[in-house]
């Protein structure tokens, strides 16, 4: 082991010294120095996990992110030994380790560095708390970006930042407040067009500095653990984020009504209350699928129990509730009520699965009954425990669970204090390391009890803490915003990061949480939040009696608020379509600039316009009174959703932004599917499906998805697949359709409505037969005819 200063070897860094053998085990390479192994292990030929033994032996091989259908398909690889380095070849990459010192370079077949150690693997001594911080170091490409690391309300691109993941209650967090509530120690680096990703699997407090504090090296490490890391190469952005949700997991569909609008405050009772808001809603025409019930709901916070004097009856108003279409999702938290009287506290009690402090005491700490425990999420048998309480809930009628205060939050403590031992699978480790996956394991007992009691329908989990890998279970909210301006802003970069972390599932509190929103900024806020997977307003206004529904800033705000709800009902296709390929594919369903167009430089610090799925182009509108704002469009043609008018990419345009509009993009050639207006998604029997489909010269594909919007029908074949192709030119609109699937889906028919033709069209033909245009064809700006539900190609000429 070399010691490079002359102090105590306790205070200084340690790096490995020279290889001295080496050794292959089926894909797994080691190599040993004096002290120290290495470990490669090839998973696919773009995926190669690392793991630095810096003991000399490896800590056991346990992840709570990882999923366990992670496959491995190393086709083909192998290994060469040189005089200086030792290379290990896939079909894809190339990993070069320096025999001196196990210092990593890996490039693509063409040798183009994707990424090169700078000290790379080391480490030091914890003197304070024991163990090693586990470091690895890389060398910081020219033009490099980064992006990624979960929930950060910070720029897109990280380069320049030092950022710490350690589950943090952020409160009225800013731009910049860092740690927040998620722990995804993944992030992407670009460079010269070549998009790789590493995901540094430790629980552990975790740092990553992106040239912060020397400006060409990007850093990593943990206050504990071991440096154990995927390394994903792409070169497509979009591909690493397919391949790290490969590692970590892919989302299960949600059933459709979690996409639908939600509306939540701290807290809705008594249940009057809860009926005229959904009453409200129902005479207001305004569509919603959820209310959410805060934690007023129990008795005195107690939960897993309802408040007898504000809901004497739950499963008498979720009933009524549900013959309106409205799905009840309620708050539980970690913090147990220490109440000798209270039967889950009693139990947990008897059976000790509460976290306890280092010499034996419990954690005791208030939340909001007052002194609390907590469960100890890390042990099986209190997941199993946690998932069984939900029956009762369940039976009454709850659709969905809203997880919160898990980071672990405690009032004046902040959270648990690190002496805190726990389970952590049979391993017995203090709250360093089970601090990050606290809520993670919360959320995932949770939700595995939502799904054993609630099938065959689909379980809907919404958490505040997680760490990698929670996609898998459960749909996150960004925590407690404010409402001003800025935070428009901090909601679409947060939603946009967490969507490339594998969390596409993501939503923020709309009008803000803590503040009063006027008309304009819940407006935009609405806008906005159209365009995000999860779409719930919710706000602390329990005190100040400050209402935050669609309608209470007047029908000038209410008006425009409706019709953009109304938008988002009728682009659930579309949704579903893009949360399918997400949940099939991994890809993520908003995509930041750079995400989509990562040859191109003008997208890489781009944070205001971002693509929802393969068609929509996003950007909100950020202050009071704005006029207009610059959009920049990638390459391509694009059509302003509003007028149909038609833009060059490659360029930033100049949009006007009327309060009843904002800067929103339709890709040209694209097919977007639309439902009619609905109230809610089981309201009725949607009798056509609509193609909104936008004129392109150039030939392009969509898809659509369908399947019952719940239950499990899907993994056993029934759904469809829809593709369409689009190849038309000056003279003739074409669509080609195919059909893949055995759904019986409830509507015949197509009403297909074709934007931006460029000629004037006089006929259209329907799988060869030709019939006329006449006057009922023609609306402004599109051409629409109705089809069968079983066209196979359009033409227009
Ligand atoms: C904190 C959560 O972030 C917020 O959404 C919730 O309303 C309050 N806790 C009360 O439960």
């Amino acid at each position: 082991m070399q010691v490079t200063s002359s102090s105590s070897k306790y205070s200084v860094k340690h790096y490995p010294d020279n290889i001295r053998k080496w050794q292959k085990e089926g894909n797994y390479f080691y190599f040993y120095t004096s002290e120290t192994i290495l470990e490669v292990r090839i998973i696919s030929d773009k995926i190669v996990r690392f793991r630095y033994a810096a003991d000399g032996k490896f800590q056991r091989d346990f992840s709570y992110a990882t999923s366990e259908r992670l496959e491995e398909s190393p086709v083909n690889f192998g290994i060469r030994e040189f005089e200086e380095v030792f290379e290990i070849y896939t079909d894809m990459i190339r990993i070069w380790i320096a025999r001196d010192n196990l210092r990593l370079t890996i490039t693509d077949t063409e040798g183009r560095i994707i990424n090169q150690d700078e000290m790379g693997f080391h480490w030091q001594h914890y003197l304070q708390k024991g163990g090693k911080i586990v470091y690895c170091s890389k060398q910081i490409q020219e033009g490099e970006c980064f992006f990624g690391l979960g929930d950060k309300p910070t720029d897109l691109n990280l380069r320049g930042k030092r950022l710490e993941n350690y589950g943090t209650d952020a409160y009225g967090f800013q731009k910049d407040t860092d740690p927040l509530y998620r722990n995804i120690p993944f992030y992407y680096g670009l460079h010269h067009g070549i998009g790789y990703g590493i995901f540094f699997d430790n629980t552990f407090r975790t740092l990553f500095d992106f040239g912060h504090e020397r400006e060409e090296v990007c850093s990593f490490w943990a206050r504990g653990g071991e440096m154990n890391y995927y390394f994903i190469y792409g070169p497509a952005l979009l591909q690493v984020a397919e391949a790290y949700t490969k590692i970590t997991g892919t989302a299960e569909l949600p059933p459709l009504w979690a996409l639908g609008y939600q509306q939540c405050r701290w807290s809705y009772f008594p249940e009057k209350r809860v009926r005229e808001i959904a009453a409200e809603f129902r005479k207001r025409q305004i569509p919603c699928d959820v209310i959410h019930l805060d934690i007023d709901y129990m008795e005195g916070f107690r939960c897993f129990t309802w408040s007898k004097e504000y809901f004497p009856d739950p499963a008498g108003l979720i009933k009524d509730l549900a013959a309106e279409g409205f799905k009840v999702v309620v708050i539980i938290d970690p913090g147990i009520k220490a109440d000798p009287d209270y039967d889950i506290y009693k139990e947990g009690m008897e059976k000790d699965y509460f976290c306890k402090r280092a010499d034996g005491a419990f954690m005791e700490g208030d939340v909001w009954p007052g002194k609390c425990v907590f469960p100890d999420y890390t042990d099986p048998k209190v997941r199993d425990w946690w998932s069984s309480l939900f029956k009762d809930l369940l039976d009454t009628g709850v659709r969905g669970v809203w997880n919160d205060m898990n980071e672990p939050a405690v009032f004046e403590m902040g959270t648990f204090p690190e002496d805190v031992r726990h389970d952590y699978d049979g391993e017995d480790v203090s709250h360093r390391k089970a601090h990050n996956i606290y809520g993670h394991l919360m959320s995932k007992a949770t939700a595995a009890g939502l799904k054993k009691y609630l099938m065959p329908n689909r379980p809907f989990v919404i958490t505040r803490s997680c760490y990698a890998g929670a996609q898998r279970w459960a749909s996150v909210w960004t925590g407690d915003n404010v409402s001003e301006w800025d935070h428009l802003w901090l909601a679409s970069v947060q939603c946009q990061r967490l969507s490339v972390s594998g969390i596409s599932f993501a939503g923020s509190d709309i009008g803000g949480f803590i503040g009063e929103p006027d008309g304009e900024l819940y407006t935009r806020w609405i806008q906005l939040a159209t365009f995000h997977p999860l779409m719930r307003t919710h706000s602390a206004s329990n005190e100040t009696g400050f209402n935050q529904e669609p309608w209470s800033f007047g029908s000038k705000y209410e008006f425009i608020v409706k019709r953009f709800i109304q938008m988002r009902y009728r682009l659930l296709p579309y949704l579903y379509t893009t949360f399918w390929q997400y949940s099939h594919y991994g890809t993520p369903m908003l995509r930041p600039l750079a995400f989509v167009a990562q040859n191109d430089e003008h997208t890489y610090n781009r944070s205001h316009e971002f693509m929802l799925g393969d068609a929509l182009l996003i950007s909100h509108v950020e202050a009071a009174g704005m006029k207009e704002k610059e959009i920049y469009l990638p390459a391509g043609q694009w059509y302003y959703f509003f007028n149909d008018k038609l833009y060059e990419g490659g360029q930033t345009v100049t949009i006007a932004t009327p309060l009843e509009e904002m800067p929103l993009f339709i890709k040209a050639g694209a097919v977007v599917p639309n439902y009619p207006n609905i109230q809610y998604v089981d309201e009725k029997l949607i009798d056509e499906m609509i193609l909104n489909v936008y004129y392109s010269e150039q030939p392009t594909r969509s898809t659509l998805y369908e399947d019952a919007g719940d239950h499990y029908g899907y993994k056993n074949g029934q759904s469809n697949t829809i593709s369409f192709k689009q190849v038309s030119d000056k003279q003739q609109f074409r669509l080609k359709k195919k059909f893949f699937g055995q759904y019986e889906a409830g509507y015949k028919k197509h009403r297909v409505l074709i934007h931006g033709l460029p000629f004037k069209a006089t006929e259209y033909v329907v799988d060869g037969k030709v019939f006329k245009l006449n006057a009922r064809n023609f609306a402004v700006g599109v051409v629409k005819v109705a089809l069968e539900r079983k066209f196979e190609e359009l033409i227009i000429r």
